[in-house]
């Protein structure tokens, strides 16, 4: 019998604090004995997902590698550790029934806070239309209707964060050790 790794789903707006909860993750699952492998949206458009853009097609292929890889690496007893926008509700429901041990994570941050922080300067430049179909502003961010846990990056500290998901990992998965 093969036991599939779990395959941690982060979504969210960007600067909603997606990857920096999910890298403080990494530490706590490997002392926990998993495997884990963490596959980041904005290094994938760099790698695998190189000359995608981000119309409703492109973002929707993009999503479809990324499960393929989590197939790979999950059913290979890997836990993996997704950090990627994934906005439409049709990406989420695909990855949630491709992979056995899918947990969807939403980090909820309301767009105005992500705008402010705007870390990567990239919603200035959609405001003046300098980036068009940027996820909030000129393209849409579909609430996640099922979600297993949602985190509140606006309201909550990382650490936080991060004990409410490993709690999470030893209750509802009924792993508190890797096997
Ligand atoms: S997704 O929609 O296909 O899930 P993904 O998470 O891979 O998106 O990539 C999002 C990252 O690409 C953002 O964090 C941002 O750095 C960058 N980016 C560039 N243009 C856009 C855009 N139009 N909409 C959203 N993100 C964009």
């Amino acid at each position: 019998m093969s036991i599939h790794g779990e395959v941690l789903w982060f979504t969210g707006l960007s600067g909603s604090g997606k990857s920096t909860t999910a890298r403080a993750l990494v530490e706590p699952l490997r002392e926990s004995g998993r495997k884990v492998e963490l596959l980041d949206g904005d290094e994938l458009r760099q790698t695998i997902s190189q000359g995608l853009g981000f119309t409703r097609e492109d973002r929707i292929t993009n999503i479809k590698r990324i499960v393929f890889l989590c197939k790979l690496l999950s059913r290979n007893g890997v836990t993996v550790i997704v950090s990627a926008i994934t906005p439409y509700e049709e990406m989420r429901e695909h990855a949630r029934a491709e992979l056995p041990g899918y947990v969807e994570i939403f980090v909820d941050c309301p767009l105005e806070v992500c705008e402010r922080r705007d870390v990567k300067g990239l919603y200035a430049k959609a405001r003046n239309a300098e980036i068009k179909q940027f996820t909030g502003i000129g393209d849409p961010y579909e609430m996640p209707e099922q979600p297993d846990i949602v985190i509140r990056t606006q309201m909550d500290e990382v650490e936080s964060n991060v004990a409410l998901i490993m709690d999470y990992m030893t209750t509802k998965t009924g792993r508190s050790e890797a096997v």
